[in-house]
This record gives structure tokens, sequence and C-alpha cells, in this order.
């Protein structure tokens, strides 16, 4: 079942015009909420980027905390999902034509699930992942979760190629973030992870795990790094709602550590999954 515009309707009935300029423009933000045993994992921080990326494209939120979180359950439970995502993405709306210019208008509001495998005995986990890397060529506005997605889909269907599981992208010399996750080393036991800015999507993930590393009294230095102090840390890892913590085991081919997961991130990977279940909603 798919929510649409206040129903809640099959796939072949979810239907959106040509004209929304969210087909038209990419002019529409989004969001995906991990599920785990049936319950929603970092819901207020998702809810809070969303404000947040309306908010910079001054688009008006149709929808209260409380509707949106009731319609997330809605479509869990209708959909019986048990592990995977909660999609919502909100589009300016249909003007009726083509124009570059906004004119005020209702917007378009859709939400789907996702089904994923069991996070806890996810054997990509236990492999690890392989990154190529890419120039960052991105738009200069990465901290909105727009659905202008064209770019990191370019990039990670060419990793998918080449036989990679993902790309991190490169800009003035230092990584970016992977094509849909938040990018990590660990070096001397030191997390390394760049500042929040324009730079990168503000992970929700990546909020959640950094506050679990501290209150563990985990070593975190909050800063750029570049791909050769990236190829020669300890370790390396991504975030995401979808991946979680995923370790990576090489970058373009040039192992990381001994080419395996890494124990710190394997351990993140416990902490996340295991407080993440304990603030489910
Ligand atoms: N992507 N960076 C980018 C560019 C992303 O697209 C994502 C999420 C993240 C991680 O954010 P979070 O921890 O809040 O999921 C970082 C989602 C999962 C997607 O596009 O499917």
């Amino acid at each position: 079942m798919i929510y649409i515009n206040g129903d809640y309707v099959s796939e072949k009935d979810a239907v959106v015009s040509i004209f929304d300029r969210g087909f038209l423009m990419a002019d529409a933000v989004y969001e995906v909420t991990a599920v785990l045993d049936g319950k929603m994992v970092g819901f207020d921080g998702h809810w809070a980027r969303l404000q947040r990326s309306l908010g910079e494209l001054h688009l008006a939120c149709p929808l209260t905390r409380t509707e949106l979180l009731a319609i997330h359950r809605e479509l869990i439970a209708r959909n019986n999902l048990t592990h995977g995502g909660v999609y919502v993405q909100i589009t300016r709306g249909n003007p009726g034509d083509r124009d570059y210019i906004i004119a005020d208008m209702a917007p378009t509001i859709v939400l789907f699930t996702q089904d994923s495998p069991d996070p806890i005995n996810d054997s990509d986990a236990d492999k690890g992942w392989r990154v190529m890397t890419a120039p960052d060529l991105r738009w200069r506005r990465r901290d909105i979760k727009s659905v202008q997605l064209l770019y990191p889909s370019l990039v990670k269907t060419e990793a998918a190629r080449q036989g990679f599981d993902d790309a991190w992208l490169i800009e003035d010399g230092a990584i970016t973030e992977g094509t849909s996750n938040n990018a990590y080393i660990i070096k001397d036991g030191v997390i390394i992870t760049r500042e929040l800015s324009h730079d990168i999507l503000h992970g929700v993930t990546r909020a959640n795990l950094l506050a679990y590393a501290a209150e563990r009294q985990m070593k975190v230095e909050i800063r750029p790094f570049t791909l050769t102090e990236a190829k020669d840390a300890d370790e390396a890892f991504v975030t995401s709602a979808s991946a979680y913590v995923m370790p990576v085991v090489s970058i373009d081919g040039h192992a990381i550590g001994d080419g395996k997961p890494g124990s710190h991130a394997l351990n993140l990977r416990k902490i996340f999954i295991e407080e993440s279940i304990k603030a489910a909603l």
C-alpha cells in the first residue's frame, strides 16, 4: 500500500501528475526512516531534518509530526513491514503547467515502504563494502535532502558495474561522503568524520552513532580526511538509515587494515543496532 495525499491506495492507483514539480524540476525533499522489528529508528531526527529541508526550499510542511508519525505506523502495519524503511517524499506540487517561477500550490505527499534483510544477520556487514572513489560533482547544498539524486545514482551504478559496493566522493582532496551515506575512518582508535556543513547530508544515523560513541568515551575527531589518510587508516565505515553502520574494507582496490571488517566498526554497528532497538518508536 502507498500513502498519497491523504489516501492509502494500491501501487497502481498511486498516481502523480506529469506537471508535478517533483517530476519536472526535482522540486521535492525526502526522508528514509529505518524500520527494525516493525519499529522506527530515529524518527525525530528524520522529522527535524525534513522540516529543515522544506524550510530551505521555502516549502511549508503539510503535516504535523503526530500526523506523519501516524501515517508511518499505519503503512508499516498495512504492509506487514518487519525490517526495512519508510520513504516519505514531499514535492512542491502540481502547478498545472511547466514554469520556472514558483507559484503557490498544494504540496504532493507520498509514502511507501521497502523491505530489507534483518540487519542483525546481514551478510554484507560480515563481508564489508568495497568502495571506489569519484569526484563529487553534486550541487553545493547537499545538506538539503532533495530528490535530485542523478549524480549519486550514476556514480553508484558505475561502481556496481565495476564490481564495487559503493563510491566515496572527493572534493578538494578530501572525502565528502558516500553516494548515500556518511563516511568515517578510524586511526589509532580515533573515529574521524567530516564536520556538518553544506557539503554533506547531516545524517541522522551519524548524529545518533556519535552520541552513542561519546557516551562510551570513544575518541572522535570531527574534521575532513583525505583519500591518502583513508587508505592508510586502520578501519573505515559508512552510516545511513539503510546500511546502519557498514564496514568498508577497501578503497579503489586498496585494502584498509587487513582488508576485513574492523573490530571497532563491527562493535559500533552492534552498539547502534542495540541502542536503536531500545529507542525505536
Ligand atoms: N540516504 N549522505 C547522503 C548523501 C545520503 O543520501 C544519506 C541517506 C546519508 C545518511 O543519512 P541518514 O543516516 O540520515 O540515513 C548521508 C538515504 C538512506 C537514501 O537516500 O536512501
